[in-house]
């Protein structure tokens, strides 16, 4: 794929309107958001447009309403604080289409910012229909995306706009292609890639398109136990996806023929309920006992991941390692974390609930880059074409 594409640097928007699509996906409680990184990340390229003379009018999806108004999944606390960000009044349109969107964007001054709302309370932005991306695009002159976490999505604000504008990246979504492209294409050596979490399902293409390009794969996290069973371990109750056990055998194997060094955790942290204040103990991970089940890494498999990764030249990470979330099955992610934070090398967090791990750990700050999108950056190193991105003009 091609991801060489045209920035705004390109554009010419002074006294432009331009429409720019963010991923104010933020993780909310109540109308309280409790990270505001994807706004923060939008900052660069809003302030460049304004200072540049040009009007911005912002749209983004959060949650998932599907296609119905829900306040619930409104963009007020958005609003609210991209306002205090760019230190200046965001206005927030009722609706994304309608009568008040076109008013206020209507009344839109260079220098001035107007948010759209919730672009899911049109079920046309999932089906990526056409009409709503040409009224999408009546609002602007120029269509920037900055949303790299929504750019696996071929919706209609992320990709269908595209065909009525000229569209542009931002300089987030150019900062992530930089970063991840770095990673894929000319990674300094040895290259570790890091997979956690719950399911081999979701990361299958994953798999397989890393095995291409890495000296050191690390598996850990939930999908690790199918990998043990392939080899003939005993897993106890820990999480099988069994249909996937010819799969995994397969990926054991291209590994070896690729000389990619297979690493999967020597030992687990084991309990027999899934709990805060359980009881936990450490035995190995070939040999879990029947009504136990694995829920971290244990401490052998700590250091030898730190040492692979203190080895490395470049190291991106997607999923963690145990069930985080629960203080006594974090600290494997932990060592991760810590393990990346202390490498020289280019480090790389693949977003989601890496990010959510490392963001909680205080160690975000260390690493080279903290991907913005989890989905999106799964895609990417599946080597599939992000829609978001190949709509975009060329460069
Ligand atoms: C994300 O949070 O990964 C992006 O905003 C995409 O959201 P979605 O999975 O609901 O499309």
């Amino acid at each position: 794929m091609n991801y060489n594409k045209k920035t705004i640097r390109d554009a010419d928007i002074r006294g432009k309107r331009v429409l720019v699509r963010c991923d104010f996906n933020v993780p909310l409680d109540g109308d309280r958001i409790t990270d505001d990184t994807r706004i923060v990340e939008s900052l660069p390229t809003l302030e460049y447009i304004l200072k540049q003379g040009g009007a911005v009018v912002l749209c983004s999806h959060l949650g998932r309403p599907k296609g119905k108004v829900n306040a619930e999944f409104s963009l007020a606390p958005v609003a609210k604080r991209l306002g205090e960000l760019l230190k200046l009044d965001v206005k927030l349109a009722a609706d994304v289409v309608g009568d008040s969107a076109k008013r206020l964007a209507a009344a839109l001054a260079p220098g001035e910012v107007l948010l759209l709302e919730n672009t899911r309370f049109h079920a046309e932005e999932e089906a990526n229909d056409a009409g709503f991306a040409k009224s999408l695009s009546e609002f602007a002159d120029v269509y920037v995306n900055d949303a790299f976490g929504a750019a696996h999505r071929a919706h209609a604000s992320t990709a269908g706009v595209a065909a009525y504008l000229p569209a542009y990246s931002g300089f987030l979504i150019e900062k992530e292609l930089a970063a991840l492209g770095k990673a894929l294409n000319s990674p300094e050596r040895p290259f570790t890639a890091i997979l956690g979490g719950a399911k081999v399902a979701d990361k299958l293409a994953v798999i397989e398109n890393l095995l291409e390009q890495v000296d050191n794969l690390i598996i850990g996290g939930g999908m690790s136990y199918t990998f043990r069973k392939a080899l003939g371990g005993s897993i106890g109750k820990s999480m099988l996806d069994a249909d996937r056990i010819p799969y995994v055998t397969q990926m054991i194997e291209k590994a070896k023929s690729k000389r990619v060094n297979l690493l999967l955790p020597i030992d687990s942290v084991i309990t027999s309920e899934l709990k805060a204040g359980a009881q936990t103990s450490i035995c190995r991970a070939d040999s879990i006992p029947d009504d136990m089940e694995g829920c971290d890494i244990g401490m052998e498999t700590r250091k030898l991941f730190a040492e692979t990764i203190a080895k490395s030249k470049t190291v991106i990470w997607n999923g963690p390692m145990g069930v985080f979330e629960i203080p006594e099955f974090a600290e494997g992610t932990r060592a991760v974390a810590e393990a990346m934070a202390a490498c020289d090398g280019f480090t790389i967090v693949g977003g989601g609930d890496s990010l959510a791990a490392v963001n909680e750990f205080g160690l975000a700050g260390e690493m080279n880059h903290n991907a913005t999108g989890g989905g999106a950056t799964l895609e990417f190193l599946e080597g599939k074409e992000l829609p978001g991105i190949a709509c975009l003009l060329d460069a």
